[in-house]
C-alpha cells in the first residue's frame, strides 16, 4: 500500500514537473490606449507573431485601455517585473530620468514620418534605446502613432487661441514649456482620465494623434481641432531586461524576429488609422475640424520656436543638433 502510494505520488510528481516544463513562459504587455490604435495592433500582431514563431512556447498577454497599469504606475510595475512588456510614448520617459527622450517633443522638429524615420531606424534612436538599460530596462524598437492636433471647446486658429486655456499633456517638461510659452496652463494627467476631465471641464482642451482621440471618444468631448501637426506622439517598446535577459536564446531570437515584423507593420498602418480616425471624427459631425492655411501654421512653428533654445539642455545640445543634421529644421528660421 505505501509503495504503491509512494507510486501515484511520484507519477503525480513528474507529471506535473513535465506540464510545467511544457507551459508557455507567459509575456504580460500592457498600454493604455484603445485596441483599435495602431500600437493596439501592432502589440496584437507581435502576440499572433510570437504564438506563431515559438510554436506557442511563449504567450504574450496584451492588456489594453489601461487596463492592468496607467500611465505612471505602467513604468514602476516595469522595473519591478510585475509587468514584462510596454510600448509608452516617447513623452513619459522624463519621469525614468532618462530625459533626453524628449527630444521627440519638440515642437515641429520631424515635418513627416520620413524625416522621423532617419532618427527613431537609424543610430540616433539606437544610442537613445540604449540608455534605458541602467534603469533595468531594455529598448526593442519604436513604433509610430502620429502628428497631433489641438483639441478645446472654442476654436483655435491662432496660438493666441491657446492663452490661458488649461490643457492636458503627458508628463514631459518640454511640452510643459511648450504650453507655457503659448501661454497655456499645462496640466499633467493620466491618459486614462483625459476623457473625464475633458467632459467634466477640469481641463480645457488637450493635443492627440487623432486614433488616439477618436478611440477614446474624446471627439464628443471637444468642439473643435485643429490640424496644427506640433507634435509627434511615438512610442518605445520596451521590455524588463532581468526577464528578457534571462530568456532561452532561442525563444529570444524568436521574440526579436516577432519584434521586428511588428515594428514594420505597426509603423505601416500609422499613418492610415490616423487618417480614418479623422475620417471617423468628421463623421460623427460632433467637432468641427479646422485645417490652418500654410500661413497660420507657420504662426503656431513661429510661436513654439522659442521652445527649442530654451529646452536644448533638457535633452543636451548635441542630440538636438544631431537630430537637426538629420532633418534639416532650423529653430531660428521659423
Ligand atoms: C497620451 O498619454 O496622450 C499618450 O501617450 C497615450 C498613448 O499611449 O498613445
Amino acid at each position: 500500500m505505501k509503495i504503491r502510494t509512494l507510486f501515484v505520488g511520484l507519477a503525480a510528481a513528474a507529471f506535473s514537473a513535465l506540464a510545467l516544463a511544457q507551459a508557455p513562459i507567459v509575456i504580460k504587455f500592457s498600454h493604455v490606449v484603445a485596441a483599435d490604435t495602431p500600437k493596439g495592433k501592432g502589440s496584437e500582431f507581435f502576440a499572433k507573431r510570437v504564438a506563431e514563431l515559438t510554436k506557442g512556447k511563449a504567450k504574450v498577454e496584451v492588456y489594453a485601455n489601461s487596463s492592468l497599469y496607467k500611465d505612471k504606475e505602467e513604468m514602476e510595475a516595469l522595473q519591478l517585473g510585475a509587468v514584462h512588456m510596454l510600448a509608452p510614448s516617447l513623452s513619459k520617459f522624463g519621469p525614468l530620468g532618462v530625459k533626453e527622450f524628449e527630444v521627440f517633443d519638440f515642437p515641429y522638429i520631424f515635418d513627416d514620418y520620413t524625416e522621423l524615420h532617419k532618427i527613431t531606424q537609424g543610430p540616433i534612436g539606437a544610442s537613445l534605446l540604449a540608455k534605458l538599460e541602467p534603469k533595468g530596462i531594455k529598448g526593442l524598437a519604436f513604433w509610430d502613432n502620429g502628428f497631433k492636433s489641438f483639441s478645446a471647446n472654442t476654436p483655435i486658429k491662432t496660438p493666441a487661441d491657446l492663452k490661458g486655456k488649461r490643457m492636458r499633456i503627458q508628463s514631459s517638461k518640454v511640452l510643459e514649456e511648450e504650453y507655457r510659452t503659448l501661454g497655456a496652463l499645462p496640466q499633467v494627467m493620466a491618459f486614462s482620465e483625459v476623457y473625464q476631465a475633458l467632459q467634466t471641464g477640469v481641463v480645457d482642451g488637450t493635443d492627440n494623434p487623432h486614433s488616439n482621440l477618436y478611440t477614446q471618444k474624446m471627439h464628443e468631448v471637444q468642439k473643435h481641432m485643429t490640424i496644427t501637426d506640433h507634435n509627434y506622439l511615438g512610442y518605445a517598446v520596451i521590455v524588463n531586461k532581468k526577464f528578457w535577459d534571462g530568456l532561452p536564446p532561442e525563444l529570444r531570437a524568436q521574440l526579436e524576429l516577432a519584434m521586428k515584423e511588428a515594428t514594420v507593420y505597426a509603423n505601416k498602418i500609422a499613418l492610415e488609422e490616423n487618417e480614418q480616425a479623422l475620417e471617423g471624427v468628421r463623421k460623427s459631425g460632433k467637432t468641427a475640424i479646422y485645417v490652418p492655411t500654410k500661413e497660420e501654421k507657420q504662426a503656431f512653428k513661429k510661436a513654439m520656436a522659442p521652445v527649442h533654445l530654451k529646452m536644448a539642455d533638457r535633452v543636451g545640445k548635441d542630440l538636438l543638433q544631431s537630430i537637426y543634421k538629420e532633418t534639416g529644421f532650423d529653430p531660428t528660421k521659423q
